[in-house]
């Protein structure tokens, strides 16, 4: 990895010498990572967790429920996981913390908390950096003020924002007006201490790795394909978790050696959650030969292996909207992938990835436009035309505005194509994949 003088923020990514080869791991899902934070510092006595994602986003919420009052003992490992204790504050509820909570760049951490937080009547501001500090608050604030919470300054949309629970929560039937599993778990939590049962309807399942964990830690939970429910008041006592590899990391490795000729690779110990593996599905439709084989469950999340080689004939495909919500994180890399396969690629229904870390279907389109590729969007569907074949054009910079998604995903235009691509800000990548660059280049050895 060399530094352009240039640009200091940027990082000079050039082609792999190698074929993607062999067998790898990624770090633990960050989903998973956070809800096994948060839920351990919610519950009554010690849990016990490992293989937790060490990256800037978990550490937000570690730090988070530190000032709440848990006691975080996690430690890294040899392989770069964390694993250790967290003592919740249970029964006791959370203490009123010194100063504001910063969730910097992680809007799980932030909306997640809301719902923790809501059954507790102790006021704690959250805030964030400048990206999170954009993002939509309303979709939690809204169903949470139903069931009692308050938010302060009143009116407010986005952080920073002052959380003031309550001990009198009500029970809430919410149709979501998204497919958001953050929405879904900070109304759920919240739920677990009002009196009654709380549904979330939701236009298309989101990923469900709150109502597989929950009952890990004691409370019940039910669940089917576009609703979730729990009934209260229940508590959470500690547990065990082990944290699965994130499919979304796993995207990057499987997308990379679908475009790099020659490639063959294996991703082991990867979560297989349904609403998780979709990118493998969309991989398939465009011709990838790509599979998965469960070996195990963490819990109540299966995890396997996903295997994949280079795919000369990639062609375009249709991703319908009721798949989104199984690849939201995903279409970034996939849009790259489509660009160099035969026909249009459409997904539909991407209006989601607006308000991500930064707006992901404008830099999609533009970074794509940087490479020689024509995207667009209509309505809410993102169009890309593929081009077989396609050379990244000499010297190309392409910018991750600060979004860990992105920087990967340009990145590999660099890491696979023909010649060294320039992404600004790639440092973005610790927030969910610290050790990305070293992993996909051990892969090329
Ligand atoms: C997440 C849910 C998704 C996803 C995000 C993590 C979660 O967001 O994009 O990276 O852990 O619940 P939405 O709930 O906004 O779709």
């Amino acid at each position: 990895m060399s530094h352009d003088p240039v640009c200091l923020a940027s990082t000079m990514i050039p082609p792999l010498s190698a074929p993607l080869h062999g067998v790898a791991t990624v770090p633990g899902d960050k989903s998973i990572s956070h809800r096994a934070v948060l839920f351990a510092a919610m519950a009554e006595g010690t849990s016990h967790l490992a293989g937790v994602l060490d990256s800037d986003d978990v550490r937000s919420s570690m730090a988070a429920v530190r000032q709440l009052g848990a006691q975080v003992s996690l430690e890294k490992q040899p392989d770069g996981s964390l694993a250790g204790s967290v003592t919740g504050w249970g029964a006791a509820g959370p203490r009123k913390p010194e100063g504001a909570v910063d969730c910097g760049n992680s809007g799980t951490t932030a909306r997640l908390l809301m719902g923790v937080l809501a059954p507790w009547d102790v006021p704690v501001e959250i805030t964030g950096d400048e990206s999170l500090s954009r993002r939509p608050m309303r979709r939690i604030t809204a169903p949470l003020m139903k069931m009692g919470v308050r938010f302060l300054p009143e009116g407010r949309e986005t952080l920073p924002l002052t959380v003031r629970g309550t001990h009198g929560l009500r029970a809430l039937t919410y149709d979501a007006p998204m497919a958001s599993a953050q929405l879904k778990t900070a109304v759920l939590l919240a739920g677990v201490y009002a009196k009654g049962t709380t549904t979330v309807n939701e236009p298309a399942p989101s990923r469900n790795h709150t109502e597989l964990m929950l009952p890990e830690f004691g409370v019940s939970t039910t669940a089917a394909n576009c609703t979730a429910g729990v009934t209260g008041p229940q508590d959470l006592a500690a547990c065990e978790v082990h944290v699965p590899g994130d499919p979304s990391s796993a995207a990057f490795l499987v997308c990379a050696a679908v475009l790099k000729r020659d490639s063959a690779i294996q991703v082991e110990n990867v979560s297989l959650n349904t609403a998780r593996i979709g990118f493998t599905r969309t991989l398939e439709r465009m011709g990838a030969e790509v599979s998965v084989q469960r070996t195990g469950a963490a819990g109540k999340e299966p995890f396997g292996t996903i295997s994949v080689c280079y795919t000369a004939n990639l062609h375009g495909c249709e991703v319908p909207a009721e798949k989104i919500a199984s690849i939201v994180d995903e279409v970034p890399v996939l849009a790259l992938v489509a660009a160099f396969a035969r026909g249009v690629t459409v997904f539909r229904e991407v209006g989601e990835l607006r308000v991500k870390e930064t707006d992901r279907l404008a830099a999609v389109v533009e970074g794509l436009a940087h490479l020689g590729v024509e995207a667009y969007i209509d309505g809410n569907d993102l169009y890309v035309e593929g081009q077989p074949g396609l050379a990244v054009p000499e010297g190309v910079t392409l910018d991750s505005k600060g979004d860990h998604r992105l920087a990967m995903t340009w990145a590999l235009a660099g890491l696979t194509g023909n010649t060294s691509v320039c992404v600004e800000n790639f440092d973005a990548v610790r927030i969910s994949y610290p050790q990305f660059l070293e992993d996909i280049e051990r892969l090329a050895r």
